[in-house]
C-alpha cells in the first residue's frame, strides 16, 4: 500500500533527511486515521507553505464489489460492474481528489514540471521514459491540462522517468510557434515535435510508409534511435486517462511483472524488463479484421501467428523497437494494432499484458478472451487471471462506456471511481 507522501519540490534537493523530516510530519498530521473507517478526507491539500507538493490520495479509503460485481462508486443514476479484475486497491476516488491537487500551480510545482525531462539541468534522470503522444487537433483545455499535470508529476516526478509530449506537426515553423501557444509554460520544455517527412525519411527505405495513424510504432522506434539512453519506454495516447495514480499504477505493474518472472516456467526466458507490455489482452483477430495486410500476414507465416491489442497505451523495451526496424529494414512494416504484438509472439519476445479493472453498465465486458497457454507467447506470463480476462467497456477502441464512466464521474462531485485506466476520453472539453 502506498502511503501519502509529501515531497518538497524545486530542482534537486537532495537533503534526504529533510525529505524524511517532511514525510513524517505529513504522514503523522495526515493519516491519523485506520483505513477500515469511510471516511472523506478534508482539507487535504491546504498547506500555506507553496513550496511542498502533496501527491493526491482518494477520499474514500476503501472500496466494495458486491457479489453480483456491481462497483460502489456513488452514481445517482448509474451502475457500474466490475467485469474483470477487480481492482487490488482499496480506494475510490472523487475527480476532485484526482485532480484538484493540480488546480493551483505554484512556481515550485511548474518548475517540477519543467525538470521532468533529462537534458533539463544536464541531469542525466532515467533509463525509462514515458512519452504522451498528440497531434495538431490536441486544444490543452483546462480538463486536459489537469490530466498532463498529473501524468508529469506523477510518472516524472514521483516514478522519475523521464517524461516527453511527442507531438505531430505537419506545420511551417511560424504555424508550429502558434501552435505552442496553447501548450502552457510550463509544458513546453518537454515538447518534442516531429512531422511526417521525418518519420518517412528516417524509415529504412525497404519499408513501406503508410500514415502515422496507421504506423504510430515508426514513431516509437524513431524516438527510440534518436535517445539511445532509454532502455524502456511507455506511449500514452492523449486520449487516455488513469484514475488512481501514475506512480502507482507503474509501479504495480512492475511488481507483478516481477513476480511472474519469478515463477516463469523452466523454459521461459523472462527479462528483467518486459519487451511489450500492453493493457489489453493480446487476441487473435479474426480473417475478416479490416486492417489486416496479405504482406504481412504472410511474413508471420499465417493468421495463426497474427495477435493483435489495443495500442493506446503500450510499453517497449529496445529489444522490441531494434526488432521492428530489423524487419522494416527487410521490407515488413503492418498496421500499429499487430505489429508489435505479432513481433513480440514470432520472436519469442516477452509480451507482459497487464489486466487492469474494467466497468460497465452491464456485466457483460465487449468481448472475452479465450486465448489459451499454447496460443500466448513462449516467454509470456502465463498466470494472469485466466479467467478474468476481458476486453472492453472503459478500456476500448471506442468511446460508448468510457465516455459515460469518466463524465458522469466529472459531473458529479459526489461520485467516485475505483482505480481504472481509461480510453477514450473524448471531446474538446476534455482535450
Ligand atoms: C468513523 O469516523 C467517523 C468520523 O470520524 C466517526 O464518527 C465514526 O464513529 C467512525 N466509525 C467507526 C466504525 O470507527
Ligand atoms: C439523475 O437523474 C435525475 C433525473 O433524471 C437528474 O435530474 C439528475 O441530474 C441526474 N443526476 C446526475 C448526477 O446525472
Ligand atoms: C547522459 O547520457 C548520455 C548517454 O548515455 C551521455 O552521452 C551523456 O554524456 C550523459 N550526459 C550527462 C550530463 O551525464
Ligand atoms: C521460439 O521458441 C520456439 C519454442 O522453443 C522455437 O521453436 C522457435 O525457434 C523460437 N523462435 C525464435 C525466432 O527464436
Amino acid at each position: 500500500m502506498p502511503q501519502p507522501r509529501s515531497f518538497r519540490l524545486g530542482a534537486a534537493i537532495p537533503a534526504a533527511g529533510i525529505l524524511l523530516l517532511i514525510y513524517l510530519f505529513y504522514i503523522r498530521s495526515h493519516i491519523a486515521n485506520p483505513d477500515v473507517n469511510i471516511s472523506v478526507r478534508e482539507h487535504f491539500n491546504d498547506d500555506e507553505d507553496p513550496t511542498v507538493f502533496e501527491p493526491p490520495v482518494a477520499s474514500v479509503r476503501h472500496s466494495v464489489i458486491r457479489g453480483d460485481n456491481v462497483a460502489w462508486t456513488n452514481d445517482e443514476n448509474a451502475t457500474w460492474y466490475s467485469i474483470s479484475r477487480h481492482s487490488n486497491r482499496g480506494e475510490c476516488w472523487t475527480y476532485n481528489d484526482r485532480f484538484g491537487a493540480y488546480q493551483n500551480l505554484s512556481p515550485a510545482m511548474s518548475a517540477a514540471i519543467s525538470a521532468a525531462v533529462s537534458g533539463n539541468n544536464n541531469v542525466n534522470k532515467s533509463n525509462r521514459a514515458v512519452i504522451l503522444r498528440m497531434g495538431s487537433n490536441q486544444q490543452w483545455g483546462p480538463q486536459f491540462t489537469l490530466h498532463a499535470r498529473a501524468l508529469v508529476l506523477e510518472a516524472g516526478y514521483l516514478a522519475k522517468y523521464d517524461v516527453v509530449i511527442l507531438t505531430h506537426l505537419d506545420m511551417d515553423d511560424g504555424a508550429k510557434a502558434t501552435w505552442m501557444q496553447r501548450v502552457p509554460e510550463e509544458f513546453r520544455p518537454l515538447v518534442q515535435t516531429f512531422s511526417t517527412k521525418q518519420v518517412r525519411e528516417w524509415l529504412p527505405r525497404a519499408a513501406k510508409f503508410k500514415s502515422i495513424f496507421d504506423q504510430n510504432h515508426l514513431v516509437i522506434q524513431m524516438f527510440m534511435a534518436q535517445n539511445p539512453k532509454y532502455e524502456f519506454a511507455y506511449s500514452v495516447e492523449a486520449d487516455a486517462r488513469l484514475i488512481g495514480r501514475w506512480d502507482v499504477f507503474l509501479d504495480d505493474v512492475d511488481l507483478e511483472y516481477a513476480y511472474h518472472r519469478k515463477f516463469k516456467e523452466p523454459d521461459q526466458e523472462m527479462p528483467a524488463v518486459p519487451d511489450l507490455v500492453t493493457f489489453e489482452s493480446p487476441r487473435r483477430p479474426s480473417d475478416a479484421w479490416p486492417w489486416l495486410e496479405k504482406d504481412c500476414v504472410k511474413h508471420f507465416r499465417g493468421m495463426d501467428n497474427i495477435r493483435a491489442s489495443l495500442g493506446v497505451v503500450w510499453g517497449w523495451s529496445r529489444r522490441m523497437t531494434d526488432e521492428m526496424t530489423r524487419l522494416n529494414e527487410i521490407g515488413v512494416n503492418c498496421y500499429y494494432e499487430y505489429f508489435a504484438p505479432s513481433t513480440a509472439y514470432r520472436q519469442n519476445l516477452t509480451t507482459f499484458f497487464y489486466q487492469h479493472p474494467l466497468y460497465c453498465p452491464h456485466t457483460k465486458p465487449s468481448e472475452r478472451n479465450s486465448m489459451t497457454k499454447e496460443q500466448m507467447g513462449k516467454n509470456d506470463p502465463r498466470g494472469v487471471q485466466h479467467e478474468k480476462v476481458a476486453v472492453g467497456c472503459t478500456y476500448f477502441f471506442v468511446n460508448p462506456h468510457s465516455q459515460p464512466f469518466w463524465e458522469q464521474w466529472y459531473r458529479s462531485p459526489a461520485a467516485c471511481r475505483p482505480p481504472a485506466l481509461v480510453h477514450p476520453v473524448k471531446g474538446n472539453f476534455f482535450n
